[in-house]
Order: C-alpha cells, then sequence, then structure tokens
C-alpha cells in the first residue's frame, strides 16, 4: 500500500508548475523545491513529446513505499537510450531486477559485512591522519582534493584489491569523467580510458592475483571465470560500479557533512571535544546524512504497470524517480526537519535506500564518516570557508549531490 495520507491527496485537475526561482536555484540548494514538491506535488510528473516521462515523488512515506514496489523495475532496457553511461557496463546489480539481482548481490555481499569492514578501522584512520599530517602547515585547504577524494578512493581500492600504483588522482578522474564529463570532453576517449582501466585492473587478476586472495576483485574474477557465476560484462560492470559509487558517493558525505558542520560551529564543537566525539560521531553520520543526502535521488526505476498514487496514475514504462533528499527532510517523518542536530534520535533516513536494493556499503561509508570527520575538524582547527556558501559549485550529476571543491582557510 502506498502512503497517501488522508486529506493529503491533491486533485489532478489543476496541478501547479513549482515556481521558476526555485527550479533556478535546484542545483546549488534543493531543499525549498523539494518543500514545495511535498506540499503541491507530492507526484510530480514531466510529459514531453519524444521524451520518457518523468514523475518525482517527494514524501518520506510515498519513497520509502515505493523503494520496496515490485511494479517498479531496475532495468534500463526497458527505456532504451534514457542511461546512456559507458558503453557496455552497464550490467551490475544497480541495474538489475531478480533473479540477476539475487545472484549479483550475493557475489558482492560478503566483502562487505560489518565484521570484514570492522577490520579496516585502523587503516582508515591512519589512512586519515596521513592525508592530514600533509595539511599541517597549510593555511588554504580543499576539503575534497585533499582529503575527501583520496581518502575515500583508498578505501574502496583495499576492499577491491586495486594496486597501489593504481590507486592515484589519474584513475578517479577516469572514473569520475563519466558521470561529471569536463566542459568539451570527447565521449568516445572517456570511454576508452575506462576500458583500458579495467583492462589493466581485470587482467592483473587474471595474471597475478594469489588463488584464495580476500580481495573482491579477485574474488569477482574468479566467479567469472572458474564458476561462472557472472559474465564478462556483469564482471567488468560491477567493477566499474564499485569503484564509482564506492568513492564518489563517501566523498559526498565528508564534503556535504563538512559544510553543514561549518554552518553550525556550536555542533561542530561537540564533534570534537574529546570525551563527547566517540558517542557523538555514529548519531552525527546518520544525521549528516539525512540532512545533506549523498545521493540526493535514488537511481533509475521505471513502472510495470498502472500506478496510482495521490489521485495521479504512472503510467506502464514512465521513470519513477525517488527524491531520497526530500523524503529525509519531510517534515511527517521528521520533527523540525530542515534542523541539524547531532543526535537525532531515532533517525530512519533514506539516504542508503530501503529494501532489496538498499546499499551495500553502508557499513563502510558509516565507519569512513565516524572516524574522518571528527578528526579532520579536529586537525584542521578554526577554519571558516574560503568563499561565501552560495559560490561553492555543486557537481553537475544525474543522482548524486556533492561538491565539486569545498576551500577552507584557517584562522
Ligand atoms: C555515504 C555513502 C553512501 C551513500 C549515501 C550510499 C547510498 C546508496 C543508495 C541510496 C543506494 C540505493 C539506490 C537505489 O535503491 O536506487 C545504494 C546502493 C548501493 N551502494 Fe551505496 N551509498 C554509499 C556508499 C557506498 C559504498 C562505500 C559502496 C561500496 C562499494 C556502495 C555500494 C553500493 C552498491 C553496490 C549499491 C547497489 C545495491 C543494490 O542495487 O542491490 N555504496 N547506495
Amino acid at each position: 500500500m502506498l502512503a497517501c495520507e488522508p486529506g493529503a491527496t491533491v486533485s489532478s485537475a489543476a496541478l501547479p508548475s513549482p515556481p521558476p526561482a526555485l527550479l533556478a536555484a535546484r542545483a546549488r540548494d534543493p531543499y525549498p523545491y523539494f518543500a514545495w514538491l511535498r506540499r503541491h506535488a507530492p507526484l510530480h510528473t514531466d510529459r514531453r513529446p519524444g521524451r520518457p516521462t518523468v514523475c518525482q515523488v517527494s514524501r518520506y512515506a510515498d519513497v520509502r513505499a515505493l523503494l520496496t514496489d515490485a511494479r517498479l523495475s531496475k532495468d534500463p532496457v526497458r527505456v532504451p537510450g534514457y542511461i546512456a553511461g559507458p558503453a557496455g557496463l552497464n550490467r551490475h546489480l544497480v541495474h538489475a531486477d531478480p533473479p540477476d539481482h539475487t545472484r549479483l548481490r550475493a557475489l558482492v555481499n560478503t566483502a562487505f559485512i560489518p565484521r570484514r569492514i570492522a577490520e579496516l578501522e585502523p587503516f582508515i584512520a591512519d589512512t586519515a591522519g596521513r592525508l592530514l599530517d600533509r595539511l599541517e602547515h597549510r593555511t588554504h585547504v580543499d576539503v575534497i582534493a585533499d582529503f575527501a577524494a583520496p581518502l575515500t578512493f583508498r578505501m574502496i581500492c583495499a576492499v577491491l584489491g586495486i594496486p597501489p600504483q593504481l590507486d592515484n588522482a589519474q584513475t578517479r578522474d577516469t572514473l569520475m569523467a563519466t558521470i561529471a564529463p569536463a566542459p568539451g570532453h570527447d565521449p568516445a576517449r572517456v570511454d576508452h580510458a575506462l576500458h583500458a582501466l579495467l583492462d589493466t585492473l581485470i587482467g592483473g587478476k587474471r595474471t597475478g592475483s594469489a588463488p584464495g586472495g580476500t580481495d573482491l576483485l579477485g574474488a569477482l574474477v574468479r566467479a567469472s571465470d572458474e564458476s561462472g557465476a557472472m559474465s564478462e560484462e556483469e564482471l567488468r560492470s560491477t567493477a566499474y560500479l564499485l569503484l564509482l559509487v564506492g568513492h564518489d558517493t563517501t566523498m559526498n558525505l565528508i564534503g556535504n557533512g563538512t559544510l553543514a558542520l561549518l554552518h553550525h560551529p556550536d555542533q561542530a564543537a561537540r564533534l570534537t571535544t574529546p570525551d563527547l566525539a566517540p558517542r557523538l560521531a555514529a548519531t552525527a553520520v546518520e544525521e549528516l546524512l539525512r540532512y545533506d543526502s549523498p545521493v540526493r535521488d535514488a537511481t533509475f526505476r521505471c513502472a510495470t504497470e498502472t500506478i496510482t498514487l495521490h489521485g495521479q496514475t504512472i503510467e506502464r514504462g514512465d521513470i519513477v524517480s525517488l527524491l531520497i533528499g526530500s523524503a529525509n527532510r519531510d517534515e511527517a517523518a521528521f520533527p523540525d526537519a530542515d534542523r541539524l542536530d547531532l543526535t537525532r534520535a531515532p533517525n530512519d533516513h533514506l539516504a542508503f535506500g530501503y529494501g532489496a536494493h538498499f546499499c551495500i556499503g553502508a557499513s563502510l561509508a558509516r565507519l569512513e564518516g565516524a572516524l574522518a570527520l571528527p578528526l579532520l575538524l579536529r586537525r584542521l582547527g578554526p577554519v571558516a570557508l574560503a568563499k561565501p556558501a552560495e559560490e561553492l559549485p555543486w557537481r553537475p550529476a544525474r543522482v548524486m549531490r556533492g561538491l565539486a571543491v569545498l576551500p577552507v582557510v584557517r584562522h
């Protein structure tokens, strides 16, 4: 059953359009637009000739219900051409329905169980500490390039078993170019560079990986070569997916989280107080995930049959965009939803999704956030934004929300 509270139904007769000012500001600050949608158009349908129809869903209860609704498919083959992505790299678990999804998820899942992730704690703390050592004498720091990007990429490389010589900014740029291309980029070159990288990574496992090795990429290569549990296309797609989302999302958590804390110095101070920090870190990370969600919209879904919501219909074949960032600011689910409260409990946010596609990397992301954010704030000391918040560049992306740079200056 979809949530459709009595009295909250919106008449389909005269559906309002969002105010242009809210639309224009959306890339920088989507929250006023989301609040407008929740209030006036909880199912907002954009139908244009020659394009797939996109239905945006903005209320918490609806987003949560639809995240587990079997009438929505995750297979983009149903809407040809909608997911552009790099050629030949679309057959992974984010874009799969059962039974393929169940099979692919099981192959990846074992590497991310909380017990195995907890073993990474000393490595995360040590890597974060070393990155911060390098910034000790700098007055100007870019939290993204100098800290969040290298830290989060190193961790997903460690899980996958990527050799240190390939764990670098060039590899990161090759991946990021596929979702946020630089102006004037050539898509064919981006694709070529990515496939060359995957050839090196997967080829390296085929020739050099020790039998019985514990790294995830080695295990996936064996699953493909020895038991045939995944095809070559699935193997390449999965390697690409994990490298990208294992990094981009957690980088956004650290970037968006740091920005939120800079706007709330009292709460940031509590997170750096030695006897408060360890207890506060866990709830703080949940609240920062809720407050400015790194994955703003859920990934691709389309309707396989007609769905009625708030008196309107989602037609078969329509794309359904579940606005996680909006759901997480819904007053109906979170009292005083626009207020950051690092002690908030309960906090049933949807920042990691919900249901069968719930984030596989949630334990890793939570651990990285809980270790990195207090350490970063403590080691940076008193800092301020180096440019006005309104001028910070947000990376253009279909579902993610993250800063391109976060420049701060030490007092
Ligand atoms: C703060 C960091 C992260 C956030 C906010 C986040 C968020 C999400 C969300 C919202 C989904 C569900 C998407 C949907 O249903 O449409 C998801 C799925 C997924 N995430 Fe994360 N994620 C994070 C970190 C990671 C990390 C570190 C990894 C490690 C590789 C990862 C791997 C995945 C995978 C593989 C899926 C697909 C699961 C499936 O389809 O069954 N994520 N994530």
